[in-house]
């Protein structure tokens, strides 16, 4: 029997139980001096409020619960995994990776685990790593996992930034299978890009150097994304032989309802067939995509066999997109 493809047999998700609407950001950024308002951040980027981390909780915690969610519904135990790749840019520490101290709280040590860096288009590189592992025997089932707290790269005194993220974690369960399953992907990188969304800091000889805080050129990042993210949306649905009304289901990266609606147009696609979660979870990097696809999974919108394009796109400058069957 030969088991060429991978697919995704089972999704969860976790979000911190802290949620904070806009008024409520409102007024505690009121308290610094900082104005802003529900009105003006609904009407630019379609978000109504976000979950936020507690202090001492990190990404691997937020992550473990995700993978645990998502292994009890492919009815698998952490033992089951060879591969575990997190898709995060909020670590929790240099080293070790996230991965590995997700690892230990599963409890499947000797899988191979590392992390995928790639912003918010990570899980979409995690899931297309994870795909050729599967694909190549490498790996015959692998978690794949996007999780940040944002939060804390966060520059509270930015409104133009620090309005629009929140944190969370999704993740998947991949198993190697005779019928696809993920039938394409597609990741690119334009490094000549990596001012226009970055942090732009590092840890040396002791010190925080450079600027620890996320920086945005927003109209800059609007104008790359929407491009960017119908061309690979194209090019990917055709590697699948698919047409773009054979699609069932967008999941682009949620991170403001307006790039969403400008690339549904582009596609020719309704507003119905896109999974939009930016409203209750802001943007959660590499969390976003996992998160929707989970969210959508289990509230019956999207039922097995429905084909559901998923989308990447974020610092570095990257973007990627998978096709999957689920
Ligand atoms: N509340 C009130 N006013 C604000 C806020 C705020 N939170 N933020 C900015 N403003 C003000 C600015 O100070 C500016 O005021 P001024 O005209 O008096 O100088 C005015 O609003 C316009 O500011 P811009 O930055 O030009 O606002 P813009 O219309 O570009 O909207 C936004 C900003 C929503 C970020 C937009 O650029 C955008 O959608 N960009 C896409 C990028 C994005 O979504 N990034 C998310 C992360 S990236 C990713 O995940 C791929």
């Amino acid at each position: 029997m030969s088991l060429q493809f991978s697919r995704i047999i089972g999704t969860g998700s976790y979000l911190p139980p802290t949620v904070v609407s806009n008024d409520e950001l409102a007024a505690r950024l009121a308290k610094d001096g900082i104005e802003t308002s529900d009105e003006w951040i609904v009407s630019r980027t379609g978000i109504r409020q976000r979950h936020l981390v507690a202090d001492g909780v990190q990404t691997s915690d937020l992550a473990t619960a995700a993978a645990q969610r998502a292994l009890a519904a492919a009815n698998k135990t952490p033992h089951d995994t060879a591969l575990l790749i997190v898709a995060t840019s909020t670590p929790d520490f240099i080293f070790p990776s996230t991965a590995c101290t997700v690892q230990a709280k599963l409890g499947n040590q000797g899988a191979a685990a590392f992390d995928v860096q790639a912003v918010c288009s990570g899980f979409v590189y995690a899931l297309t790593t994870a795909d050729s592992f599967v694909r190549a025997g490498r790996a015959r089932c692998a978690l794949v996992i996007g999780a940040e707290v944002f939060s804390r790269i966060l520059d509270w005194r930015d409104r133009g930034t620090c309005v629009l993220f929140g944190d969370g974690a999704g993740a998947v369960v991949l198993e190697a299978s005779e019928q696809p399953g993920i039938q394409a992907a597609q990741l690119h990188a334009d490094g000549s890009l990596t001012n226009i969304l970055c942090v732009p800091g590092n840890v040396a000889h002791g010190q925080v150097t450079g600027d620890p805080f996320l920086r945005m050129d927003g109209q800059a990042v609007f104008k790359q994304a929407v491009s960017v993210l119908e061309k690979s949306a194209r090019e990917t649905v055709a590697q699948a032989g698919l047409t773009i009304d054979q699609i069932d289901w967008l999941i682009p990266h949620q991170a403001n309802l307006r790039i969403l609606s400008f690339l549904a147009k582009k596609l020719g696609c309704s507003m119905d067939k896109v999974v939009v979660t930016v409203d209750q979870h802001a943007n959660t990097s590499a969390a976003s995509v996992p998160l929707a696809l989970d969210l959508a999974y289990r509230d019956g919108r999207i039922k097995p066999g429905h084909e559901v394009l998923m989308q990447g796109v974020g610092g570095g400058f990257t973007w990627g997109s998978v096709v999957a069957r689920m």
